[in-house]
């Protein structure tokens, strides 16, 4: 199964000012929508409050800190499932990525949530390919794959 993290980042490598901040600067909610739709959609508690758009279509999986990846992952029965965030999340199923697909946002925040909140260990990324959001905005999604 592809366990595919999907973010949108500042160039400072944030991805939201605050725990409860709803992102309003995100310009690839369409192509978002596009590439999870249909498939299971992993997040944190925080990141369910503050969801901007209603995630039609697609099952939810909200995570809790007790909660064991391993444990949510295996109970998927799909070729794919999305990691849509926040930070806490994407580092608590680090290990188990095999996909990121980040599209960088020309915003600097110098401060916040990064995109891992707490990472243990390197990931090396072999890259796959480039999808353009928004070429006048500069606005391009960069998909890798992890290499373990
Ligand atoms: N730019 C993007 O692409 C993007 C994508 C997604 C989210 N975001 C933003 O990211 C922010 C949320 O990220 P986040 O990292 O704060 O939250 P999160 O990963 O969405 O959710 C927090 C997770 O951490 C757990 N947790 C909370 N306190 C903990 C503690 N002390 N010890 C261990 N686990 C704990 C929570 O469990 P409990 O439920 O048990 O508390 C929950 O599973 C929001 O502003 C959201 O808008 C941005």
């Amino acid at each position: 199964m592809d366990i595919i993290l999907i973010a949108a980042i500042t160039i400072d490598g944030y991805i939201a000012r605050r725990s409860d901040e709803v992102i309003t600067w995100s310009k690839d909610l369409k192509l978002f929508k596009k590439q999870t739709m249909g498939y299971p959609v992993i997040m944190g508690s925080n990141t369910e409050k503050t969801l901007a758009v209603e995630l039609d279509g697609r099952e939810k999986i909200i995570v809790h800190r007790n909660d064991k990846p391993e444990k949510i992952l295996g109970e998927l029965n799909t070729e794919k499932c999305f990691l849509i965030g926040g930070g806490m999340t994407y580092a608590k199923f680090a290990p188990f990525l095999t996909h990121m697909y980040i599209t960088p946002h020309p915003i600097v925040l110098g401060k916040g949530i990064q995109l891992f909140s707490n990472l243990i260990e390197e990931l090396p990324l072999k890259f796959l390919r480039k999808i353009t959001v928004n070429k006048t905005d500069g606005i391009f999604q960069f998909q890798y794959k992890v290499i373990r």
